[in-house]
């Protein structure tokens, strides 16, 4: 019997090689949701799962990998941050938000000076990298940068296939040049945080059906298309657009394996396909979320956010104590555009239904008969 694998033209076959999965769908690495009983459901399920890392500590990190590895045997991946640098005039803004937040934190139990979260630094960043060389993990993400040589050189000597974020052009060249596998390019409807580097965040909003065929062309590099995609036909869009393969963040959010907090599982379950924006109240950089009270009582009193990462510092410890008090009016609820259609169960069963559609999609294709 066929499967739908091998229905899928050879570069997305080739993808899969590479990633050793049987089937291209990632899920994305979420903050707070994409923990190791979410990867390793993905990576059980045939695809690869991600582990969000970029706010472990080393330790946490290492437990995280020992935790999919108890789980399945199967090829996963580690999401992390590449470090950015602030700006003495953020630090000030952030510092207001701060001020701002104090009665909130006091309610919420924190201490009134609460110390702010800590946000992957150079440093960190370091020993989170040599904890996914020691612990042998096939498969990196990175986000907001392209990687430095020297961090390309040992990761490529150890056999890591690199995947790296881009929202532009620009950004996906940059990522082939730091060395990369293959691109995943976040389109405009992605939920969380824009993964820009390159360019303003004002200057990367591109829809995802517009950077699929171009960054394929200008790199030569397989492209994982991200942003707003959870349906088989959406998946499967993507494909004829020119992607390998695809990673989807939203269609997970709601199911058993996501670690988001019930209120956070709760809200998605009434979002429409207009309930998202993009704000910059959370991470000091533009992320689309369902709008809720603290977004817009910070909105109201005019208080500007600071860039990331301050503000994303500032912001930490309050949404960790929102999420422990099940507070969906104080936590940052990401959520793409495909929220709507995000289904609760187990995460198996939505890689399974995504599976069903693209075949059911792909049958009635053309393309895919010809190549
Ligand atoms: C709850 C949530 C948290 C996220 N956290 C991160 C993160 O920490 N790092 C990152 O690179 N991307 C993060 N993203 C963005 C994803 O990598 C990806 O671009 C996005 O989920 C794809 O769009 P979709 O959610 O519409 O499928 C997050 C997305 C969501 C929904």
């Amino acid at each position: 019997m066929t499967t739908p694998e091998q229905t899928l033209p050879e570069r997305c076959r080739g993808l899969c090689a590479r990633l050793g999965v049987r089937t291209p769908l990632l899920n994305a690495p979420m903050t707070g949701a994409a923990g190791p009983e979410l990867a390793a459901a993905v990576s059980a399920a045939g695809g690869l799962g991600v582990l969000a890392g970029a706010f472990c500590t080393p330790d946490e990190l290492a437990a995280g990998i020992g935790r999919v590895r108890e789980r399945t045997s199967a090829p996963f991946a580690v999401g992390l941050r590449v470090p950015c640098r602030g700006s003495g005039e953020s630090l000030a803004r952030a510092r207001k938000n701060a001020r701002a937040l104090e009665d909130l934190a006091l309610e919420l139990g924190l201490e009134a000076s609460y110390a702010w979260g800590a946000v992957p630094d150079e440093k960190t960043f370091a020993e989170q990298l040599e904890v996914v060389l020691e612990s042998e993990v096939p498969v990196l993400v990175v986000s907001f940068g392209g990687l430095r040589e020297i961090y390309a050189e040992k990761l490529e000597a150890r056999g890591v296939a690199v995947l790296g974020a881009a929202t532009t052009l620009r950004e996906a060249k940059v990522q082939r040049a730091a060395g990369a596998a293959a691109v995943i390019v976040q389109g405009v409807e992605a939920g969380g945080p824009r993964l820009n580097f390159e360019q303003p965040d004002t200057l990367s909003q591109t829809g995802l059906l517009s950077l699929i065929g171009p960054a394929a062309r200008a790199t030569g590099l397989p492209v994982i298309a991200a942003g707003g995609i959870a349906t088989g036909a959406q998946w499967a869009a993507s494909l004829v657009a020119g992607a390998s393969g695809v990673m989807a963040g939203t269609a997970f959010l709601r199911t058993e394996e996501s670690a988001a907090p019930a209120a956070h599982k709760a809200q998605l379950a009434y979002a429409t396909d207009a309930s998202t924006r993009l704000v910059r109240t959370f991470e000091g950089r533009l992320a689309r979320v369902i709008v809720n009270g603290l977004v817009e009582a910070l909105e109201q009193a005019q208080i500007a956010p600071g860039d990331y990462p301050e503000q994303c510092a500032v912001m930490r410890p309050i949404l960790e104590a929102a999420g422990r008090a099940g507070r969906g009016d104080l936590m940052e609820l990401a959520a793409g555009q495909g929220a709507a259609m995000a289904a609760s169960g187990p995460a198996g069963a939505v890689v399974e239904r995504l599976q069903r559609e693209l075949q059911a999609a792909l049958g009635a294709s053309v393309f895919f008969a010809r190549e």
